[in-house]
């Protein structure tokens, strides 16, 4: 039996008396891929998908970021089966504002109806009356924040957690002035951007986030479907007789004290890896080795 601890410490998502352990786990590599189709379909193990997250959660993993558009609706009917009836403490954390083309394209979808529809679709897919936290996905641009206003979806998204079907907010692929938007309409609790030891833009970002108290999520913290290959990185690796993956994870939790960790994975070994990488503690020299990987990729 696996013991249950703090692993990596807990932040507190601001205005709520919610604890999340800042070792989370990403579920998006737990659906199927189909030819160039990724996050698409069933998983070939699903017995192994169910495995990952049972796991996770009896390792202390009591964060786990989702989306009914993985799949679609595969990921959440396998968190379902795997996890419900949920532990008390567990903080399901959606997306939504875009739906699956037919070819596995992402497209928006962010009317009123289509976010509507898309929070029940997170209801009913992963089995629960209210939804804990939900992003709000921006996508003027899909790969990057894009300027653009979210006011109208984020008030959809206010009326749709006073209605009681949504605890919290959050915002995914936005930029600083989005989330100053979207704060004059709803409290906002965490942010949820791509960033890695090679891709920095947000730094800036993550320390006025800090200063506020919201959670800073970074997605693809492994690099994402190719993860990370550097050779500084696997280097120091190697000092501390550690995998590169662990470095780059303990990298970010010593990065900002608000930054909450979602590998993805669909291998209980990488989970198992992953998680060790809570206990490793980067000296100060390390860390200025790791941040010249960035500005070696000009980030
Ligand atoms: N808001 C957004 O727009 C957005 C976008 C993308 C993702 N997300 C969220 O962010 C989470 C994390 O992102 P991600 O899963 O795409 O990328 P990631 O965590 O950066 O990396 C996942 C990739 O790394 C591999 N991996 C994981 N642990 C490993 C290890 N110890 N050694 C070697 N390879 C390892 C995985 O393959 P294996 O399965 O073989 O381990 C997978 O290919 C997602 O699960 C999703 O919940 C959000």
């Amino acid at each position: 039996m696996i013991e249950q601890t703090d692993i990596a410490g807990s932040f507190i998502l601001p205005g709520t008396s919610i604890a999340v352990n800042r070792m989370g786990y990403g579920a998006m590599q737990l659906a199927g891929r189909d030819g160039d189709k990724l996050v698409w379909g069933p998983p070939r193990d699903v017995e192994g998908a169910i495995a990952v997250l049972r796991e996770a959660v009896a390792s202390g993993v009591n964060h786990i970021d989702t989306a009914d558009f993985y799949g679609p609706h595969i990921t959440n009917q396998i968190i379902k089966k795997a996890l419900s009836p949920y532990p008390d403490d567990l903080v399901i954390v959606t997306k939504i504002s875009a739906r699956r083309g037919d070819d596995g394209s992402w497209i928006p979808a962010f009317s009123r109806e289509e976010l509507t529809a898309q929070v029940h679709d997170n209801l009913r897919n992963l089995g629960l009356d209210v939804l804990d936290v939900v992003n709000l996905r921006s996508m003027f641009s899909i790969h990057e924040p894009a300027e653009g206003s979210i006011e109208g979806p984020i008030t959809v998204l206010a009326e749709l957690q006073q209605k009681g079907l949504i605890r919290h907010i959050g915002l995914s692929n936005v930029t600083a002035a989005q989330i100053a938007e979207a704060r004059q309409i709803a409290p906002i609790v965490c942010v949820q951007n791509m960033y890695n030891l090679v891709q920095r833009s947000d730094d800036a970002l993550i320390d006025d986030l800090a200063h506020d108290g919201i959670a800073y999520v970074p997605f693809f913290p492994l690099g994402g479907f190719s993860p990370l290959q550097s050779a500084a990185l696997s280097d120091v690796a190697a000092r501390l007789g550690a995998t590169p993956m662990q470095v780059a994870l303990a990298w970010l939790l010593q990065r900002s004290p608000n930054i909450l960790l979602i590998p993805g994975t669909s291998s209980i070994e990488h989970l198992r890896e992953n998680l060790k990488a809570s206990t490793l503690q980067l000296a100060s020299e390390v860390v200025a080795e790791l941040d010249s990987i960035g500005r070696a990729s000009g980030h």
